[in-house]
């Protein structure tokens, strides 16, 4: 890697790091936190951190819970659910009903395979990624707020990306990635509306930026930082709802 390369790396990391920040994440304790996809990358990291601080978590994943097992911690439960058909989501119905849920992050999420450009693209991955990506956020919102505690549904975090941005697209192609999150970021709008005045429920969406994960292995920030980033937004969801921003709060154009 050259040097120009490296040093611009090193600004990025710089950007979000907040790793010398104290105090993060201590409001959110005794918390009931259901995450999706949390086997894995962003998910994991912040299903550890958020056991770390002394909270419960749901954690559902899609083909693989070998991380999750590993940790064996009584205040984490884990459920398969392939997000890719939304009846599959019932499955969460049993571990969460009765029981408090305080947080939905919306985590889960694909690329949406190669052929995603103009007279490519893959149909049948584009239904599937639209239900992981985008219309399962619909439907974990309505599961937990008809069967988990009553009341209990404080805030959802959709776990977005930038790179979909409407007025920012100067690139074309990869119709699927982009169609499917700005599906999502367009939900996230409309239940930040809807989940505010019916239940006071804050929904933000969020771009975690260039993280290293299974996805997006070149990628340049560690996903334990974007962990602690997307902890420190919780804590001030109150004051973001309806946002689209990034691991340091600023507004992003849909
Ligand atoms: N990394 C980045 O630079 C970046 C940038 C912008 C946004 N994001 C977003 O961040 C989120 C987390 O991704 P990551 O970077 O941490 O990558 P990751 O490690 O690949 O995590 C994605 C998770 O989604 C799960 N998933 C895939 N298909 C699923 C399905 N059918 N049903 C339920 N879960 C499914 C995966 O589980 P399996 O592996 O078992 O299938 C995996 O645990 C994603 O929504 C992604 O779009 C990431």
């Amino acid at each position: 890697m050259g040097l120009r390369r490296l040093f611009k790396n090193y600004l990025y990391k710089k950007k979000f790091d907040i790793t010398s920040k104290k105090n993060i994440g201590e409001r959110i304790e005794k918390q009931s936190i259901l995450i999706t996809g949390a086997n894995s990358g962003i998910g994991y990291e912040l299903t550890k951190k958020f056991l770390r601080l002394n909270n419960f978590v749901f954690a559902t994943y899609n083909k693989d819970s070998e991380n999750l097992k590993k940790l064996s911690d009584s205040n984490l439960q884990i459920c398969q659910c392939d997000q890719s058909k939304i009846e599959n989501i019932d499955a969460i119905i049993n571990l969460i009903k009765d029981k408090p849920i305080n947080i939905i992050i919306n985590n889960a999420g694909v690329w949406g395979g190669k052929n995603q450009n103009f007279n490519q693209i893959d149909y049948v991955n584009f239904v599937s990624a639209s239900n992981i990506n985008a219309i399962s956020i619909l439907k974990f919102a309505e599961v937990v707020l008809k069967y988990s505690e009553k009341n209990s549904l404080k805030s959802i975090l959709n776990i977005s990306s930038q790179y979909v941005s409407t007025e920012n697209n100067t690139s074309g192609r990869d119709y699927i990635y982009k169609g499917t999150k700005s599906m999502m970021n367009s939900f996230s709008k409309n239940l930040s509306i809807d989940l505010k005045r019916s239940y006071g429920v804050n929904v933000i969406s969020i771009c975690p930026g260039n993280v290293r994960t299974k996805m997006n292995p070149g990628g340049i920030l560690d996903p334990q930082n974007a962990a602690l980033n997307i902890i420190d937004i919780l804590d001030n969801a109150e004051t973001l709802n309806g946002k689209f921003i990034n691991l340091n709060k600023d507004i992003l154009t849909w």
